[in-house]
């Protein structure tokens, strides 16, 4: 069992070698990640904070290992299927649409929606920017190329959101998507979603997203939950700033809105529509 005062070590061993400050993470979830390094890393806390503070590869080492990275192909299939009234209703006359996945992992999420865009028929340009605080999981979004197993239990997400849609749309079978190498048994992305993508390394809990134009919509999803209520509100008003108007955020199936912050959006079904 790890105490409050062995978390602060960590928290200020981070603030005083690096800039990432953790002290505006949840509790429970930064303590029980700390608890999974310890045991995984075979070390005791003292240990851990000692190498943190000397040593900065090992720094953003554990700094990638505290940051859960869990991602799907078409997670949470419901949503998808909810967006697809208002954001058919949003492009209706868009010629170019602006995206930003903030906490975007390896990807996923970001390929999900450029298949999703052609599979509701979608012709204008889309951009997308994919922003992560770890580095190396950018380097993974970027690349665009999984394991098959990986990609393998989530087809049934795809095939939930095909089927939950194809009153109104025909989406095609995943395989159009991607490209199987069966020699290494590795998926990857085809060339055309990957185009116009831009993949940064972004922290949320600093203030400064410099970003040349609004967004059209804002998917941050499985993300907030890891940070206190103060936090959350904190980057929902900056999401708020940058999204143009009607544009819409979408959180995580257990991520919401509270007021005074939920009177500038609607809600429906987690989709926020600002107002
Ligand atoms: C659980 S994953 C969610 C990925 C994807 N949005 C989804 O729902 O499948 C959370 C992501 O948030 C990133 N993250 C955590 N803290 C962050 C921060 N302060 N700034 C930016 N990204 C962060 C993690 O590195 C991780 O890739």
């Amino acid at each position: 069992m790890i105490r409050e005062e062995d978390i602060q070590k960590i928290i200020t061993v981070f603030k005083d070698n690096s800039s990432f400050d953790f002290s505006e993470y949840s509790d429970k979830s930064f303590k029980r990640r700390i608890e999974k390094i310890l045991i995984d890393e075979g070390v005791s806390l003292d240990r851990l904070v000692k190498k943190i503070s000397k040593d900065a590869k090992y720094l953003n080492h554990i700094k990638n290992r505290i940051t859960v990275n869990t991602t799907e192909l078409f997670r949470d299939s419901d949503m998808w299927i909810s967006l697809y009234k208002p954001l058919k209703k949003y492009l209706k006359h868009k010629n170019a649409v602006n995206i930003w996945h903030a906490g975007v992992s390896s990807g996923e999420e970001l390929y999900s929606m450029r298949i999703y865009l052609e599979g509701i028929g979608y012709n204008g340009v889309a951009h997308s920017v994919g922003t992560d605080i770890s580095d190396k999981i950018i380097e993974v979004a970027k690349k665009g190329i999984y394991k098959n197993n990986i990609i393998a239990n989530y087809i049934d997400n795809y095939n939930l959101v095909k089927d939950g849609l194809s009153d109104v749309e025909n989406f095609k079978d995943i395989t159009h998507y991607l490209i199987s190498n069966t020699k290494t048994n590795l998926l990857e992305v085809k060339s055309e979603y990957k185009k116009n993508n831009d993949f940064q390394i972004l922290n949320l809990i600093n203030s400064d997203y410099n970003f040349d134009n609004k967004f059209d919509v804002i998917m941050c999803r499985n993300v907030l939950i890891y940070f206190n209520l103060d936090l959350q509100n904190k980057i929902i008003e900056r999401f708020h700033k940058l999204l143009n108007s009607n544009g819409l955020l979408i959180l995580g199936a257990h991520e919401s809105i509270m007021p005074p912050l939920s009177n500038k959006f609607e809600n429906n079904n987690n989709i926020y529509t600002k107002l």
